[in-house]
């Protein structure tokens, strides 16, 4: 393998970027880790103490993550985000105005590589003064196995459970489409059958993770690592769908706005494809 190294000359600008979505990938596949270890080590040593005071912590703030988080205006100030964002750089692209006074559940795919937690939804959307917004990777963990450069599979077809939690809120439902996030890793081989894919699957059912192999490139060089590729992601919110609120949906209910959310989605796919690159022949696939 010929490995292409980073020039040396790259600007002050670019070197940030890195290091942002370098911290990125840290946090995202190292950091829990890192605490937990530094947690035992801190038990195990002289400062159990502050371990324990850790721990006591830990139970009274048991539930802030599930009631929306201790969000800081300060930590989202930060302009590691901005040069976050560069990196690739993400695009948003809004279809209309949101409604301030209203809670909305975007839909959100393909379901590349950051996971989500479920628990945390309905506390969100069930709040009377409306303003929030859900996002969720409706393709969960197995569409992350299907992704990479070109994929356009996105597991849908028995994804209900947001549907059903969009009527029982009356929260607005929005198919979110992310160009370009598909391009971001390589993956390893793993078509359907293959002992891979056999392997992954048994690990996810084991686990509850899917866990994908994959590969881009890395600090000082291009050709292998665990960053992401420098390459554009353009993210389409589509527009609302409008959900009347049903305390107890029929599986007719759940089924009829599940139908109207996948032929929006394809719409919104449809409409934006011809930006970003993609032929006329390319269509999403539900599965
Ligand atoms: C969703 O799709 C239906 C059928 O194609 C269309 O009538 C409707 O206007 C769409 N709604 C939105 C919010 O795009």
């Amino acid at each position: 393998m010929k490995v292409e190294f980073a020039p040396l000359n790259v600007p002050l600008r670019r070197r940030l970027q890195t290091a942002a979505t370098l911290q990125w990938v840290f946090s995202f596949l190292a950091l829990a880790q890192c605490c937990l270890a530094a947690f035992v080590l801190l038990a195990l040593s002289d400062w159990w103490t502050v371990a324990l005071l850790y721990a006591g912590w830990l139970w009274l703030d048991w539930d802030t993550p599930t009631c929306g988080g201790r969000r800081s205006q300060w930590v989202r100030s930060w302009s590691i985000w901005d040069y976050f964002r560069d990196y690739f750089p993400l695009t948003l692209i809004k279809s209309v105005d949101l409604e301030p006074k209203k809670n909305y559940i975007f839909g959100f795919h393909p379901h590349g590589l950051v996971s989500s937690c479920k628990a945390s939804l309905s506390h969100l959307i069930s709040r009377p003064a409306g303003g929030n917004i859900a996002v969720i990777a409706v393709g969960g963990a197995p569409e992350a196995l299907d992704a990479r450069p070109g994929a356009l599979t996105l597991q849908v077809r028995n994804r209900k459970g947001f549907i059903k939690l969009a009527l029982k809120h009356g929260a607005q439902l929005v198919p979110v489409f992310s160009f370009g996030e598909n391009e971001l890793f390589d993956q390893m081989e793993n078509p359907t059958g293959s002992p891979l894919r056999k392997l992954q699957n048994r690990l996810q059912s084991i686990m509850g993770v899917a866990m994908p192999l994959f590969h881009a490139r890395g600090v000082f060089q291009y050709s292998f690592g665990l960053m992401p590729y420098r390459k554009p992601i353009h993210t389409v919110v589509g527009k609302p769908i409008s959900v009347v609120q049903t305390l107890s949906p029929s599986c007719e209910d759940i089924d009829c706005l599940h139908e109207l959310y996948m032929q929006n989605l394809t719409e919104l796919f449809e409409q934006h494809k011809h930006n970003y690159g993609l032929d006329e022949q390319q269509h999403l696939t539900f599965i």
